[in-house]
């Protein structure tokens, strides 16, 4: 289906980037065949690593006159198996295409490239005064890159939205390497059709993102942080939706069900709290601002309706060191779940009001079919991530249970009008269950766009639509 790479093709790569930067090391192939879903592993056959937007372009337009498999590539964090190169080709490591080109605080924007480590780039704006808000578990290694591709959320997006709502413009590569801006540097912008954020979240599937200009805020001055534990974790869900109603917006408002923390506390040896043998979930709440006064006044909102539903204890993290050491409790709850079992993790995302149903559907679902699960994640979002553990599953029962299992759990959310991703993407593990979320109208429209940007389907290929889109027949 798509053309091998030989040595000619290497040559050429090698004329564009480098013959440094083009790589078929065994090692490097390994490296690149996998980023963080599950144990999924398909190796590229080269890869590529360019310093600049023309050699993107240079490989872009090769490739598509090729007939060449072509994947965008960042850090490799990604759970929904975005980058994985299942047909071979060539991996496009944005690595090398690090640097924050400029900050700028007369307008409170950022222009960086693709590969600059998120916390990177937030460390370098808060020197500034300034927030770059959106901060999934991974920022510590993620790329921003991967952040736009996938429009990742995190625990501050309850408040400050997920990643696209920090965009105003991209420099994009097409897959025929020509090179477009897609909106302007400006916070208002109704000038044609919003390009900007029909590429931000499509995955790599139309463009490859050379340069963004993303916007910034002030810091607020201070957060606070609390946790609050409830015997009923189905009381946690409905605490949720209630704290809103009371007229607080926290700046994250995340669920643990008890599993969660066990596995979070034994994986990284960290205890900072007492997890009483009552405790069946958690909820971690943090509220933000820059007047002491307004955030105890939110605390107290916020402990008045908890304690109305039910809560037990409500611990308030007394310093930085103890803030610290409870997010990255939380942050670590996904990388505690792999180190225990097999799993398979789901990303449903519900109007928060109905998280409660959500919950109890899917534990009831996993006592249907046999499986345990852990549920934790960005719950004033209404954005649960669901671990289905396979534990002492048998192989064949496992593979035959999962398809069946995950397509019961995503009718239950879209009939609780939501859908199947929050902030992990389709990739390629859920696409097969994209025609749970859109009809195939919607579905065919989407491939059609697919279409107009790459019509030689170079780019990202077998991503984000079912199967037979892939094998023709839509
Ligand atoms: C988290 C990742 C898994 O919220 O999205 O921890
Ligand atoms: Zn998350």
């Amino acid at each position: 289906m798509y053309t091998k790479i030989t040595e000619s093709h290497l040559r050429h790569f090698s004329s564009i980037v480098g013959e440094d930067r083009c790589s078929t090391a065994q090692e490097t192939l390994q490296d690149y065949s996998h980023d963080e879903t599950e144990d999924l592993q398909y190796a590229p056959e080269a890869v590529l690593f360019p310093t600049k937007t023309s050699e993107v372009s240079a490989i872009l337009q090769y490739c598509s006159s090729e007939g060449i498999a072509i994947t965008p590539v960042g850090a490799r964090t990604g759970l929904s198996g975005g980058m994985l190169t299942v047909y071979g080709g060539v991996a496009l490591s944005t690595s090398k295409m690090n640097a924050i080109l400029k900050i700028d605080t007369d307008n409170l924007q950022v222009i960086t490239q693709p590969g600059v480590i998120v916390e990177e780039l937030q460390r370098a704006v808060a020197e500034k005064g300034l927030l770059y808000a959106p901060d999934p578990a991974s920022r510590g290694t993620c790329y921003i890159g991967g952040n736009l591709a996938e429009n990742s959320g995190g625990p501050r997006a309850v408040k400050y939205g997920v990643t696209k709502d920090w965009v105003l413009n991209l420099e994009v590569v097409l897959p025929s390497g020509e090179i477009i801006q897609t909106g302007a540097n400006t916070l208002k912008n109704s000038t044609g059709y919003n390009l900007t954020q029909l590429m931000v979240g499509s995955e790599g599937t139309l463009g490859v993102i050379t340069q963004a200009t993303l916007k910034l805020m002030p810091q607020p001055a201070q957060r606070l942080l609390m946790l609050v534990s409830f015997p009923s974790a189905k009381d946690a869900c409905k605490t949720v939706s209630a704290i809103f109603k009371a007229g607080v917006v926290p700046s994250a408002l995340e669920f643990m069900e008890r599993a969660a923390i066990e596995l979070a506390m034994s994986f990284t040896g960290e205890q900072p709290i007492d997890l009483t043998d009552d405790t069946e979930a958690q909820l971690l709440i943090e509220v933000d601002g820059n007047e002491s006064a307004d955030l105890m006044k939110e605390c107290e909102v916020i402990m008045t309706v908890c304690e109305s539903l039910g809560a037990g204890e409500i611990l308030f993290a007394e310093d930085e060191a103890q803030k610290d050491k409870l997010w990255f409790l939380r942050r670590r709850v996904g990388e505690a779940v792999k180190a225990v079992s097999i799993y398979k993790e789901e990303d449903t995302v519900v109007p928060r009001f109905k998280l409660p149903e959500l919950l109890a559907g899917i534990k009831e679902i996993g006592k249907n079919y046999g499986f345990n699960s852990v549920c934790y994640g960005h719950a004033g979002d209404g954005n649960l991530h669901v671990n289905i553990l396979k534990e002492e599953l048998d192989e064949n029962a496992w593979n035959q249970m999962l398809p069946n299992a995950i397509r019961e759990i995503f009718e239950l959310t879209v009939s609780l009008e939501g859908t199947l991703s929050g902030e992990h993407g389709i990739g390629w593990v859920q696409k097969e269950y994209m025609d749970v979320a859109y009809s195939e109208i919607a579905l065919n429209l989407m491939w059609q766009t697919k279409q107009v940007f790459d019509p030689k389907l170079i780019l990202n290929p077998g991503k984000v639509f079912p199967s037979h889109y892939w094998n023709g027949n839509t």
